[in-house]
């Protein structure tokens, strides 16, 4: 039944959650994948599990600039929600992987965050590596979010958001420019872009997947995964917002639809408010 709970939530997505032919969701692998995704006899030192760095109530993400692993080692970037993965086509703030199956397998072996071998995670778990693999991806793909104030508004219940909001909707998708980016029920386009956040002293602090760029990420749930951006370099919405009104970061590969906005005072607030309604609860 927990299948059916998961997947009937009202999602303004398809219902339709896609899955690979070898890997198709059962109650069971989810389950598994649930347990497997607490456990943390899957770091070297059985101190950390996936769910340190995504922790479900921030969204699955842990509120740190960067993630901390095993020993307190320091990540080089911010661990992301995990929200409506199911429906990724690339993972990892540069796309590099492009499946759940072989994405959930790396942080057990980074050396900055699990820190331990496929063998030595088999053993612990008395699971083979492909039952870890495909019930970690099947967990991580029931993880959705929908049903927010601006689903039910676009659903036709016009009271669902607020004046604010409303003139936050416009901004979004007009003055300032995020829909060429973080569109679709998503708010992602699973792209790569260069928004000039790792420019700094004239040079680039990280390719990302080269030339500065990273994966557009998702705005659901956004306003309870602070910090924001690949490093976490920006602490709040509002200084995220005020990042794009000044037009990023100028670098010689800056996105062409990355430009200063000029947004009012209202209309700032307003995009903020617009994005704090994109939360379920
Ligand atoms: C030490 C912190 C840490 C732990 C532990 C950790 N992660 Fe992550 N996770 C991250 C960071 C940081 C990234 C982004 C890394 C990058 O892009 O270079 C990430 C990325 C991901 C992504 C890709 C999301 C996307 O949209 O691209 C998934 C899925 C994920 N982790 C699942 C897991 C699972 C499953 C586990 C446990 C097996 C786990 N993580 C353990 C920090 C962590
Ligand atoms: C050219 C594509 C593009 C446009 C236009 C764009 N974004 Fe983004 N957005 C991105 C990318 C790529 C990232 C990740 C950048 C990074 O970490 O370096 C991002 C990150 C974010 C984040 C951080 C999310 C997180 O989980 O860390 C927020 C919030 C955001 N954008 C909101 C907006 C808003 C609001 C607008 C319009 C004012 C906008 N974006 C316009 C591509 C875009």
């Amino acid at each position: 039944m927990l299948l059916a709970a998961v997947i009937a939530i009202p999602l303004g997505l398809d219902l339709y959650l896609p899955a690979p032919e070898d890997n198709p969701l059962t109650t069971q692998k989810i389950e598994l994948g649930r347990r497997l995704f607490f456990d943390r006899r899957l770091s070297r030192d059985q101190t950390i599990s996936c769910a340190t760095c995504h922790d479900p109530v921030r969204a699955f993400s842990d509120g740190r600039a960067v993630a901390a692993g095993v020993f307190g080692r320091i990540g080089r970037r911010n661990s992301p929600a995990l929200i409506n993965r199911g429906y990724g086509r690339a993972f990892f703030w540069d796309g590099h992987v492009k499946t759940l199956e072989e994405q959930v397998l790396q942080p057990i072996q980074d050396p900055n965050e699990m820190d331990l071998t496929l063998a030595e995670a088999s053993t612990r778990t008395g699971l083979s590596i492909a039952e870890i693999s495909h019930a970690l991806a099947s967990f991580v793909r029931s993880i959705l979010s929908g049903d927010s104030s601006y689903d039910r508004f676009l659903n036709g219940d016009r009271a669902a958001l607020n004046a604010e909001q409303q003139l936050g909707l416009q901004v979004f998708r007009g003055k300032g420019n995020c829909t060429s980016c973080h569109v679709g029920p998503n708010f992602t386009d699973e792209q790569l872009h260069n928004t000039g956040v790792a420019w700094r002293d004239g040079k680039l602090a990280d390719l990302g997947a080269g030339k500065g760029n990273f994966k557009t990420p998702t705005l659901r749930e956004v306003s309870r995964t602070a910090p924001y951006m690949y490093d976490g370099s920006l602490a709040t919405l509002e200084d995220v917002i005020e990042f794009y009104d000044k037009g990023g970061r100028a670098n010689p590969n800056l996105d062409s639809e990355i430009h200063s906005l000029r947004l009012a005072a209202n209309e700032k607030r307003a995009l903020a408010a617009f994005l704090r309604s994109l939360t379920r609860f």
